[in-house]
């Protein structure tokens, strides 16, 4: 209040009543729409309420309930207390609870999606009947889909790179899924198809990728419905170890280790020329080779002299 003094208080009362009853209308608005929506899955049982419960005084006896669906067809129908009217589809899989008049229904299947309907009438002395509530409910069934199963066929290889066409597929689920895709954590697009009889039949999905692998690559397929995921991931290895790519390396070891054989020869042919004297210098022994041993060992001073003389003139 202090802080909009020119506002009268009635007036600004009149604004938070308002402003309360527009909260208040809006709670209850988000209430309803919450409530509106029942998922369930394939097999299971799935209750859908109804907008009005019995109270313990009165009895089913005093009203008329139709549970329809999509405003058009009847799944279940009570007037005073008795069964009226039931749907072939429907047969033996539903129940209506008498008190809250929960529509129930086991097992759940894929064609049981859609809007349904509770309207209850009350019937009073007149027979003139009061619609009590009409409201709306939807159900949303899912049915899961098989694990994906990834394969991978080789089209071509070569000496770089593998190249392979990689699937992915996964069946028997509802709705229509999303399939995505990874490659080393890397999100890629699967290019995607979609089979299934109608549009409230079971969906077969399948991802299709071609592929260059050139080193060992990890691939993750993940399909996506309604909020639950299943994926499976697959090691995807470059197949061919080509003996190409490591010719050039041996090549060179045999150039190299034969150039080290040449010149090893040659080194030991330039030795086998000039060893015999150092070997000679050292054994120069006292028989009948002597001489010669003498000879040789005085050859080389003598030719190392006339070099340097050649070489100084
Ligand atoms: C109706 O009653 C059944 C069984 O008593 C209960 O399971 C269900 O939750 C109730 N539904 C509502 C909307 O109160
Ligand atoms: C429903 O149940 C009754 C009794 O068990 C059976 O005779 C009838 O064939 C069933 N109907 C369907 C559609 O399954
Ligand atoms: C509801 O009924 C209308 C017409 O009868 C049809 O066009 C529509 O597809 C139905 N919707 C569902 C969800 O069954
Ligand atoms: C995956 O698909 C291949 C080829 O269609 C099939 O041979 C294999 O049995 C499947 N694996 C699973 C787990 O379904
Ligand atoms: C992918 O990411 C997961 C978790 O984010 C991690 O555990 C895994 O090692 C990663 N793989 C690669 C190939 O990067
Ligand atoms: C996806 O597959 C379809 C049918 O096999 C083919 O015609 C199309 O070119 C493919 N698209 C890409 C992006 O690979
Ligand atoms: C989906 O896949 C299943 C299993 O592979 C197969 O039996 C079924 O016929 C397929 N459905 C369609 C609509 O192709
Ligand atoms: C895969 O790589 C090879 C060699 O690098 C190349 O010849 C070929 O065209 C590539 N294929 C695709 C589909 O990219």
């Amino acid at each position: 209040m202090a802080c909009l003094p020119t506002v009268p208080p009635a007036l600004a009362l009149r604004k938070w009543l308002g402003l309360g009853l527009f909260l208040l209308l809006c709670l209850s608005l988000g209430y309803a729409l919450e409530k509106k929506v029942v998922k369930s899955k394939v097999g299971e049982k799935v209750g859908l309420p109804c907008c009005h419960e019995i109270p313990s005084s009165e009895s089913l006896h005093n009203y008329r309930v139709y549970w329809q669906k999509n405003t058009t067809e009847v799944v279940l129908a009570y007037a005073e207390g008795k069964k009226i009217s039931k749907h072939e589809r429907y047969e033996n899989r539903t129940e209506m609870n008498t008190t809250n008049l929960t529509l129930w229904i086991s097992p759940v299947e894929i064609l049981d999606n859609g809007p349904y309907q509770c309207v209850v009438q009350h019937l009073r002395f007149s027979q003139n009947s009061v619609v009590v509530c009409d409201e709306p409910v939807t159900l949303f069934v899912t049915a899961d889909f098989s694990k994906p199963n990834i394969t991978a066929e080789v089209v071509n290889t070569s000496c770089e790179s593998t190249e392979m066409v990689v699937k992915c597929s996964s069946h028997g689920g509802f709705p229509k899924p999303k399939i995505s895709g990874a490659l080393n954590n890397v999100s890629m697009l699967w290019n995607a198809s979609w089979v299934s009889e109608s549009s409230l039949s079971p969906y077969n999905v399948t991802g299709e990728l071609w592929l260059n692998v050139t080193k060992d690559i990890s691939i993750t397929c993940t399909v996506e419905y309604d909020g639950f995921a299943k994926s499976t991931s697959l090691l995807l290895k470059k197949t061919n170890d080509c003996v190409v790519p490591t010719v050039p390396p041996s090549y060179n070891v045999i150039t190299a280790s034969s150039i080290i054989i040449i010149i090893f020869l040659l080194a030991i042919t330039l030795a086998a020329r000039y060893l015999p004297r150092h070997v000679c210098s050292h054994c120069c022994k006292p028989q009948d080779s002597v001489e010669e041993g003498v000879k040789e060992c005085m050859k080389p001073p003598v030719s190392s002299k006339v070099t340097s003389e050649t070489s100084s003139v």
